[in-house]
């Protein structure tokens, strides 16, 4: 083919691209949430339950239910930005790790009201990196992934930090 006619068609397929991107098509955005997730384990203020157990000499196969608070700092006094309802469920055999669903939602600042539906492994010991599968309000169309990491543990409670990274419209 002759470099004329190859450029010919290089300006038609260029041509054929622009035309077939919507002027109005919504653009698709990156964002990136940083917060930390507090998990009250035992207590009057329990934010977590175990609400199956198998009473075996493993975990595998028991349940956890909880409703978090997120805030923006590590301490459990720093400023509310929102909760995590979820549960976790003891689906190793080894109990090396879980599986969580997570539903995360927003009360505070611009993204009030939104939230973030999240599916994934979460490792006993080390980091976990799990999937953004979905979201509402400002979050349509979300899907992304967060690493989580412990950050604080005590007898009663723990503070994981997380960062989130998702694209949506
Ligand atoms: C539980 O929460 C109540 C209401 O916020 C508070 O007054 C109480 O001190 C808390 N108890 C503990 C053990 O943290
Ligand atoms: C746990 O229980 C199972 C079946 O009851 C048994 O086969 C296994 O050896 C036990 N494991 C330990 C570490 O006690
Ligand atoms: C978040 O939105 C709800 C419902 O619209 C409203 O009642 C509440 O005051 C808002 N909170 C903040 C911190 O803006
Ligand atoms: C860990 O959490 C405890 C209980 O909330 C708190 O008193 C302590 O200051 C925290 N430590 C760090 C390093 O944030």
């Amino acid at each position: 083919m002759s470099t004329k006619a190859t450029l010919a068609l290089c300006l038609l397929f260029i041509a054929t691209l622009i035309t077939t991107s919507k002027p109005d098509s919504p653009k698709e955005k990156l964002t990136h949430l940083h917060f930390y997730f507090h998990e009250v384990e035992s207590g009057p203020n329990a934010t977590l339950v175990t609400s199956i157990t198998l009473h075996r000499n493993t975990t595998f196969g028991d349940i956890n239910v909880f409703d978090n608070t997120l805030r923006v700092g590590p301490q459990p006094d720093s400023a509310l930005i929102g909760g995590a309802q979820g549960m976790g469920v003891h689906a190793a055999l080894d109990g090396s790790q879980g599986l969580a669903a997570i539903n995360f939602f927003f009360t505070a600042g611009e993204y009030n009201g939104s939230s973030l539906a999240t599916l994934g492994v979460i490792k006993a010991s080390g980091p976990s990196e799990r999937s953004i599968v979905g979201g509402t309000g400002k979050f349509r169309f979300a899907r992304g992934y967060m690493l989580s990491k412990l950050v604080n543990s005590t007898a009663t409670s723990l503070v994981v930090e997380f960062d989130m990274y998702f694209t949506h419209f």
